[in-house]
């Protein structure tokens, strides 16, 4: 049977599902970027930065309201910021952990454009707002955001539908999203990537992290994931409209998009 969301072990309901993951991510924080460049050899951030370019239109209009939610130490928020002009609107960056945004606003905050020591302060330089939010109940007004993205996050949700429906809301028609996610891929690389996956990652990520939780329930959550047919059938289903999944390095990751259709009020 599909997930119908993320379920650490021990977890039974959605509250307390969603209670672990944000427990789980408060205490990683400080490791959290060492880690992931680490034991991603650095590809995410290709993933990254590709996933932002493919919202180049959206991310040049200065007046347009975006949205990273789940944007953790904002790594992805940076690379959107790298496409905005200069006085463009800042970025909401959003996540319901306060460790992980709290380090994400040393990166994308008002003030690392103003550091001292970094010289000339850049006060034109575009940069986002770190914001606590829940993504299944996000602060802003419904129809107000003209793109959502995530990286990563989307699996850890406690109610994937609910994930959709909330941000199908929060979106103006004709508004955009974007889910940057893990995949299982097929054939040989899927071989050797569970391989890695399952047993390198966890082994590494525990002694680097210094904790066991985190680098086991990673690969459970990827293979607890719905497959790429069954995300685009959730995504419809939502009400969304032109879905399609783009396979990043060999479908290791890969970028939802969508869109909420233009006609609807
Ligand atoms: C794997 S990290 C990804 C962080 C970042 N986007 C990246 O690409 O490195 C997942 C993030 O999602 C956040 N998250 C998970 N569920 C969330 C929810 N319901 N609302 C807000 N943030 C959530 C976690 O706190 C964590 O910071």
């Amino acid at each position: 049977m599909t997930a119908t969301g993320a379920r650490p072990i021990g977890t039974e309901d959605e509250a307390a599902a969603s209670e672990a993951v944000r427990q789980m991510f408060d205490a990683i924080a400080p490791r959290y970027d060492l880690l992931n460049h680490v034991l991603s050899a650095n590809i995410d951030r290709l993933w990254w930065r590709r996933a932002a370019r493919r919202f180049r239109a959206v991310l040049a209009r200065p007046q347009a309201e975006i949205l990273d939610i789940c944007c953790g130490t904002g790594d992805l928020t940076m690379a959107l910021l790298r496409l905005r002009p200069a006085g463009a609107r800042p970025i909401l960056a959003g996540d319901f952990s306060r460790a992980m945004l709290a380090r994400g606003a040393l990166k994308f905050g008002v003030e690392a454009r103003q550091k001292p020591g970094c010289g000339k302060p850049r006060l034109e330089a575009p940069y986002a707002v770190p914001l606590e939010a829940d993504a299944l109940h996000l602060p802003m007004d419904d129809g107000s955001l003209d793109l959502i993205v995530t990286a990563f996050g989307f699996r850890n949700l406690a109610n994937y539908a609910a994930g959709l429906a909330e941000f199908h809301r929060k979106l103006k028609p004709g508004g955009q999203l974007g889910i940057l996610e893990f995949s299982e891929p097929g054939g040989l690389v899927g071989k050797a990537y569970a391989l890695y996956f399952r047993r390198v990652l966890p082994a590494v990520g525990r002694l680097l992290g210094g904790q066991r939780g985190p680098y086991h329930y990673l690969p459970a959550s990827v293979g607890a994931f719905p497959a790429p047919p069954e995300m685009l059938a959730m995504m419809r289903q939502a009400g969304f409209v032109d879905c399609a999944w783009q396979p990043y390095t060999f479908g290791i990751a890969g970028l939802y998009t969508t869109t909420r259709p233009a006609g609807e009020s």
